[in-house]
């Protein structure tokens, strides 16, 4: 599992030539990043094939997908499964991003059975939690990534759930500009390793990727990395642009 980790999520964003040309500019440019900060991007699925075969084996990158189906097989209209994913020997799958709960209407029994359903077949989800603004004025977000982490996680064995990412992405700061500050950032991350620990001991917890996501940009990358418990970012806006992307990774 990549210790610090930068993921672009170029949610419905791209087509083929844009996805193309976006991927080779951050190819030629891997080289200049820190050699222990991994790379991600995830196309639409219509062109994870072709991105993988772009970057060729590439170790400092890894093409992601951006969601999965929560049923296994059959009859799904549209659907994409775990098992197409990993025939395509991809390595990681976001799931639960909040615009899949919020315009989709995914909750967390069905981010529960994608996780399954994914580590079943060898992919690591990218697991995003967030609360939304009522919530972190209420002071109830705390107790809400809770929920979301005991519903979809907390089944989990120690060796299962250490092949999980999970991002913290609150939802008032996704593509707002309004990023969450590095304190508001490590206090939750904190909280998430806690609670962690106290499920499956340190020595597991310790080593599970948390990443940021929220309008994280290339001047603010480097204080909200530089905080104990985030250990990279899921990046959205600023995903879409190499020099900026590069950038954020360069932040460490
Ligand atoms: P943003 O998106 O960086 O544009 O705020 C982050 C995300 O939704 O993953």
């Amino acid at each position: 599992m990549p210790k610090k980790f930068v993921v672009g999520n170029w949610k419905l964003n791209n087509n083929l030539a844009e996805s193309t040309s976006l991927i080779e500019e951050i190819l030629a440019q891997t080289g200049s990043i820190p050699e222990d900060v991994h790379l991600g991007v995830s196309p639409s699925f219509l062109f994870l094939n072709k991105a993988i075969d772009l970057s060729g084996g590439d170790l400092r990158m890894s093409v992601v997908a951006q969601n999965v189906s929560h049923f296994e097989k059959g009859a799904y209209t549209g659907e994409v499964s775990a098992d197409m994913l990993s025939s395509l020997r991809l390595e990681y799958c976001i799931v639960g991003h909040s615009e899949r709960r919020q315009y989709f209407g995914e909750s967390n029994a069905d981010i529960k059975s994608k996780v399954d359903l994914l580590l079943q077949k060898g992919i690591s989800p990218i697991v995003c939690i967030g609360e939304n603004l009522a919530q972190r004025k209420e002071g109830s977000y705390l107790a809400v990534l809770i929920d979301q982490i005991d519903e979809s996680l907390f089944h989990l064995e120690a060796h299962q759930i250490s092949n999980v990412i999970l991002a913290y992405e609150p939802i008032w700061a996704i593509g707002t500009g309004e990023t969450a500050t590095p304190a508001q950032a490590q206090e939750v991350h904190k909280s998430i390793r806690n609670h962690l620990i106290g499920k499956y001991g340190g020595k597991v917890a310790k080593e599970i990727p948390i990443l940021y996501g929220g309008s994280c940009k290339p001047d603010n990358a480097k204080e909200l990395f530089a905080q104990n418990d985030i250990n990279g970012g899921l990046i959205g806006g600023a995903s879409l642009n190499a020099t900026e992307f590069l950038q954020i990774a360069n932040s460490f």
